[in-house]
């Protein structure tokens, strides 16, 4: 039945997507390529060395296909993909862009392939139902906890979760997009290793997301702190976290989206204290890597201040995160800057 398996490209192997495609291909449904940058010489030639709370330690783990770059499906004869999985960073304001990623096996005409975002943040769908306006988008909201410890090395310290659902774009039947997000929960989740479930609320879970990832993460990247020691640090949680979280939740009310009464409080303490925990934008900081404060920070300031919201905090906290990433900007020969003059009496 070899044949009847759904052909998955997954882009981007780090920490999250060698979880996704290893529940792909444990499922048994599915036949996943992975495309690598920066670790493809050590996957390709040993594959993945996987410590897992769901899936146990492998050892030399690789999918079907580990591929260098993004399959050119047009001058390769290649067929479509069935699904294309993102799971790779998305910063709009660090070129190139993702759509021109995906671009090589996705061509704009596309009917045929699904598209799963399995990123971060609000409107990432927006810029694919533009240029690929017949193609049926899916969101994935993460709640894993993942880390690439070295090239090719994962530790999954925390459950895979998973919600999916169907963004919705005007252009496709209603019924035929949630289908797929149903077909995909289903390739996903075969393997009987993950929590990967259907989700009718796909901006719920998305805003829900934000309260931790537009507030403590940025929080935590700016004040080089972790979520332990910013709940520990004077004024941490009263003077900043928490006003930047209200701020979230009216925000959300505003778009139509209701959030628990406890979600504050329970964001403020998701991760244990004492594991002291790097949020993603503060463990990019640290690394030098650009930081995704555009679609978690600026996204839902914008639709916030539109909707009427005053939104002081996030407003600073977005000022401050672009600051950042302008430096690492710098620091990648991004931007260029005048040479300093010399002192001169
Ligand atoms: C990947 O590994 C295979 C087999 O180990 C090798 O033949 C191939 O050249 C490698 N691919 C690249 C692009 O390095
Ligand atoms: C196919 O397209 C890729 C980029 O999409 C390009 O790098 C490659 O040179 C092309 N190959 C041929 C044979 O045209």
């Amino acid at each position: 039945m070899a044949d009847s398996k759904k052909n998955v490209l997954v882009i981007g192997g780090g920490a999250v997507g060698a979880i996704a495609a290893l529940n792909l291909e444990v499922g048994g449904l599915a036949t996943v390529s992975v495309v690598l940058r920066s670790n493809f010489k050590p996957v390709n030639e040993s594959g993945y060395s996987i410590e897992s709370c769901d899936h146990g330690i492998l050892k030399n783990w690789k999918p079907s296909h580990v591929l260098p770059q993004v399959p050119d499906i047009t001058n390769q004869s290649l067929p479509p993909y069935d699904y294309i999985v993102l799971v790779t960073k998305n910063c709009p304001d660090v070129p190139p862009s993702i759509s021109s990623l995906v671009g090589p096996a996705l061509p704009a005409t596309n009917t045929h392939t699904t598209l799963v975002l399995i990123q971060n943040g609000l409107n990432i769908e927006k810029p694919f139902i533009e240029s690929h306006p017949h193609t049926t988008v899916l969101s994935g909201v993460s709640l894993i906890g993942s880390a690439e410890t070295a090239p090719g090395v994962i530790v999954q310290d925390d459950r895979d979760r998973l919600l999916v659902g169907a963004f919705r774009n005007p252009n496709i039947d209603v019924a035929l997009e949630q289908n797929k997000a149903k077909e995909f929960v289903q390739l996903y989740g075969k393997g009987g290793k993950t929590d990967c479930v259907y989700s009718e609320t796909v901006l719920h879970d998305r805003w829900r997301k934000l309260v931790y990832n537009a507030c403590l993460n940025p929080i935590c990247a700016i004040t080089g702190l972790d979520t332990g020691r910013i709940r520990l640090a004077d004024g941490g949680i009263e003077g900043l976290v928490r006003p930047a979280m209200q701020e979230i939740v009216q925000a959300a009310k505003a778009k139509g989206v209701e959030l628990a009464e406890n979600v504050v409080d329970f964001m403020i303490e998701v991760d244990p204290l004492d594991i002291y925990l790097s949020p993603s934008m503060l463990a990019d900081v640290r690394k030098g890597n650009y930081i995704e404060f555009e679609n978690l920070l600026g996204e839902p300031l914008r639709e916030g201040k539109a909707a009427g919201v005053p939104m002081p905090t996030l407003e600073v906290l977005y000022q401050l995160a672009k600051a950042i990433q302008w430096r690492t900007k710098e620091a990648q020969g991004l931007v260029q800057i005048p040479p300093k003059r010399n002192a001169v009496a």
